[in-house]
């Protein structure tokens, strides 16, 4: 089988709960502030004609290389730049968009490439940036920052109870002076952690990657950033879906369409994957769809 005849291995979340909660319109200017493998990207593209336009941003230009095989012949832009900076990137470009996408957090590509280090699965350095032109990755962070610090992140972003045991023993493997291979660390995590969780569903050390995931990459402060720029992006009349992974994530969006004014919330629920999408793609087990559209 050739490479492009290759099914793709992410498969978009809520694909027709998106489109038909953003109704992309012939000529409609749409910004999918998360291309990832451009499953969304191409289903809007695709139904915006000639006079349409999908803005496509990614923080992670691996990523939007993957995508731009898939979205030739499409009205896309794909610009390399993360989300809280979609307001400068439509500015720059005299854009105000009709609808707005967020599919937040990571795709199957980047959680299965061991050089990201962002699963336990995948033996490699620990680097969870998704996007590794900036910022700093987590085998530094596990080297440098303090106990409380750490057992702060893992407790606040990735809920885990035994916080600052863990954060005990990470600080106490320093003496080892061994790489942070996300095998190792999810053993220091798990040797932390009460039998009754290592034998629950979830691998115990899910949480404690989540939370260092969630700090290399400032998920929630750019998440928030974004969302304070959101209103200033999409024309009156125009609408927002974002879709979420974690109750962290989703409070944040949540909050933001029913505290600024400009929103009209679409329905007051999220809107959750059908049992039968679950079935043929477990990632959308944990996904939320809250969608808005700007009032006048
Ligand atoms: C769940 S995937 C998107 C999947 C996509 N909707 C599709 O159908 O293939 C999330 C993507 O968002 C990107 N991303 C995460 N945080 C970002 C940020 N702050 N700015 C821009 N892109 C971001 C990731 O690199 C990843 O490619």
């Amino acid at each position: 089988m050739s490479l492009e005849a290759k099914p793709p291995r992410h498969l978009p979340v809520l694909p027709e709960e998106v489109v038909r909660g953003l109704e992309p319109l012939d000529g409609c200017q749409v910004a999918d502030l998360t291309v990832g493998g451009g499953g969304h990207t191409e289903l809007l593209a695709g139904r915006v004609g000639p006079a349409g336009k999908v803005i496509g941003l990614d923080c992670d230009a691996e990523q939007l290389g993957r995508a731009r095989s898939r979205l030739v012949d499409l009205p896309v832009e794909l610009v390399h730049a993360r989300f809280d900076q979609a307001a400068e990137v439509l500015r720059e470009r005299g854009l105000q968009a009709d609808r707005v996408l967020a599919d937040l957090g990571f795709c199957s590509e980047q959680l299965d490439d061991p050089e990201r280090g962002l699963a336990f699965r995948h033996d490699g350095l620990a680097d969870m940036r998704l996007d590794r032109s900036r910022g700093e990755p987590a085998h530094r962070l596990l080297d440098r920052l303090d106990e409380r610090e750490l057992a702060r992140i893992l407790w606040e972003y990735g809920e885990e109870k035994q916080s600052r045991r863990i954060a005990r023993k990470i600080v106490e493997a320093r003496r080892d002076k061994l790489p942070w291979t996300t095998t190792r660390l999810a053993e220091i995590v798990r040797s932390c952690l009460p039998p009754r969780g290592v034998t629950g569903r979830i691998d115990p050390a899910t949480r404690s990657f989540q939370g260092l995931r969630i700090a290399v990459n400032d998920e929630l402060g750019v998440l928030e950033s974004m969302l304070r720029q959101l209103p200033g992006m999409v024309k009156a009349g125009g609408v927002a879906a974002i879709i979420s992974f974690h109750s962290l994530e989703d409070r944040l969006v949540k909050r933001a369409f029913a505290d600024q004014a400009v929103w009209e919330r679409i329905s007051r629920k999220p809107i959750e994957a059908t049992e039968a999408e679950c079935a043929a793609n477990p990632r959308a087990r944990s996904a939320r769809l809250r969608l808005a559209r700007r009032l006048p």
